[in-house]
């Protein structure tokens, strides 16, 4: 059976950079709060659709892969903000990218959703089902936060990031992969007031979370899925030449790191700038690895989340030749006429109480 492997990478962040000190200034909260407890020091806001930063992605990835959107068979996109719950938000990315011979659907693992979309990508590769897989990773979570939530308010931010998936003989690929879930803590992390449960009793949307529950599981599950990753690959913690975590919480990664026995050098770090963007931060962070010269031909990586479900997953991916783009997009966002703080103030001033 033939594995997938990335050909194309990419990533879109808006310009609405807020940081600490900004957001301070609205929530009662501090940089120093903030930053020993997080590592997050600014977030950006996205003053577009979430799909419109699917899009820009889609096509850094596309053009990074050498293809023309019209060669893809399959488009996934992980997320767990679409523009709208109908249709799936890979429709309107679909559309946005003239992508016509592409199928279009959505998957929703909190912030393991890339290593799901990877999953399932790798499943249809396998299968034969698809052959050209645009898959991305693309959040708007500032639209669901409540300012007046200090605990949640001050740790999320909007991004995306994409890569394109295609069949390969070699050896380079997805070596292993595996995702796991344990719904019985679905309550430590949810968002209120959003989806067919709430329309009985409307609820202002809001992100609820015992962020120690959270905590707890991460730290060991994180671990323990990069740890079924390497065993399945059949690689040890010294093959590894970068993890990748997913980016929630500097300690969480810290722990994550210690646990198993790494060198800062070979873990990708970036929560400082962005927040947790959820399915979005680790095809943002392998998007940075490559374009800082992180990933060499041949390199072995671990990709590793923990989120909302709760959910996990790992994945041992051994890189192929190429680590330039074939070609490079002009693709941007449009400009904002608003700060990232305004976009915010604003949105808080017309929530429904
Ligand atoms: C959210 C998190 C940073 C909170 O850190 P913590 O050490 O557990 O902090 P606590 O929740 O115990 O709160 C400690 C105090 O800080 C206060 N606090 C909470 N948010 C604050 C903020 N933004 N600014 C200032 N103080 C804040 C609390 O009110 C509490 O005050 P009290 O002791 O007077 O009641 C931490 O639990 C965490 O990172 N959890 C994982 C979250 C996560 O990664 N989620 C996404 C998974 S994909």
């Amino acid at each position: 059976m033939q594995r997938a492997t990335i050909t194309g990478w990419g990533r879109c962040t808006p310009e609405g950079v807020v940081t600490n000190d900004e957001l301070a200034t609205v929530i009662d909260t501090s940089d120093e709060w903030i930053a020993t407890r997080s590592g997050i020091r600014q977030r950006m806001v996205s003053h577009v659709d979430n799909s419109d930063m699917a899009t820009v992605a889609g096509r850094h990835a596309l053009a990074a892969a050498g293809m023309e959107a019209s060669d893809l068979d399959y488009i996934l996109v992980a997320t767990c903000t679409p523009d709208r719950f109908i249709p799936a938000m890979a429709c309107h990315v679909q559309a946005k990218l003239g992508a016509v011979h592409a199928a279009a659907t959505d998957t929703n693992a909190g912030c393991t959703g890339f290593i799901y979309g990877l999953n399932l990508a790798n499943g249809l590769i396998a299968t034969g089902s698809a052959r050209r897989i645009l898959l991305i990773g693309s959040e708007r979570l500032t639209a669901y936060l409540d300012l007046e939530r200090r605990d949640t308010a001050v740790l999320f931010g909007d991004g995306a990031g994409a890569v394109i998936l295609e069949a390969t003989d070699g050896s380079d690929g997805i070596v292993s992969i595996n995702v796991g879930s344990n719904g019985d803590l679905a309550g430590a992390l949810t968002v209120e007031g959003a989806g067919s449960s709430w329309m009985d009793v409307p609820t202002p949307v809001r992100v609820v979370m015992d962020g120690r529950e959270v905590f707890r599981n991460a730290v060991v599950g994180m671990a323990a899925a990069a740890e079924q990753a390497l065993d399945e690959a059949g690689w040890t913690v010294d093959d590894i030449d970068l993890l990748i975590p997913h980016q929630a919480n500097l300690r969480i990664i810290d722990a994550t790191t210690k646990r198993l026995e790494l060198e800062d050098h070979q873990v990708c770090v970036n929560i400082a700038d962005y927040g947790n963007t959820s399915a979005a931060s680790i095809p943002i962070a392998l998007s940075e690895a490559i374009d800082q010269g992180r990933v060499a031909p041949g390199s072995k990586l671990v990709l590793v989340a923990f989120g909302a479900g709760l959910t996990w997953g790992a994945t041992a991916i051994q890189w192929g030749e190429r680590t330039e783009p074939e070609a490079r997009s002009a693709a941007a966002l449009p400009p904002s006429d608003r700060t990232g703080l305004q976009i915010l103030v604003d949105r808080q001033n017309a929530r429904p109480t």
